[in-house]
């Protein structure tokens, strides 16, 4: 009847799986079969790509700091996850979380999709916000399905990375880069110079 087993002290789960919650792996399934997808992601971690997830997610930054840069109408903003913050993102905003901090720790609640549903990973020019590339494909695992699109991106040429936009080359697996080019963009309402607020 209980299909998951009884309650679990979720102080023992995280120390028997902190193996697991940093570099290189940075996050386990609770529960590996239920219709929720329960995992724990820490840190330190940083990627230069954004989900656009079907399903909305929870999160709970229960340990250290993060945060989410969302690209919203063609601008990027920041989304603090300060320790004790609780969060739901709606479905299809475009997210790439950012976790900078070594031993941080996020709850993050997601729910299994329907054939009809489907995830993306996209990469987008940091410069002026323009779409690199994006890869639309049915998710049943988190851990197993999101690495070959990454292989996938990571593979392509310079040339494929140059934005149609601006000119910029996307650094591709070199999301240091990316930050780097955020950081002073015309595009990003967090580093103060979109020049007007977002609605
Ligand atoms: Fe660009």
């Amino acid at each position: 009847m209980l299909k998951y087993g009884r309650a679990l002290n979720f102080k023992r789960w995280i120390d028997e799986n902190e193996h697991l919650l940093k570099p290189p792996v940075n996050n386990a399934q609770v529960w590996k079969d239920g219709d929720f997808l329960v995992t724990v992601v820490g840190g330190p971690n940083g990627r230069s790509d954004f989900h656009d997830d079907p399903i909305e997610e929870f999160f709970y930054q229960f340990k250290g700091n993060a945060h989410l840069v969302i690209l919203d109408r063609g601008k990027f903003e920041r989304v603090d996850l300060r320790e004790g913050d609780i969060f739901l993102l709606p479905k299809h905003v475009l997210h790439s979380p950012q976790r900078p901090e070594a031993g941080s720790l996020c709850l993050v609640v997601e729910h299994t999709r329907r054939p009809e549903e489907h995830d993306a990973l996209q990469w987008n020019c940091a410069c002026c916000g323009h779409l690199i590339k994006r890869y639309e494909f049915g998710l049943q695992s988190i851990v197993l399905d999101l690495p070959p699109v990454y292989e996938q991106f990571y593979a392509t040429s310079e040339q494929e990375r140059t934005c149609a936009g601006c000119g910029t080359v996307h650094p591709g697996r070199g999301y240091q880069e990316w930050h780097r080019q955020l950081a002073t963009s015309k595009v990003n309402t967090a580093a103060g110079n979109a020049g007007g607020a977002s609605a």
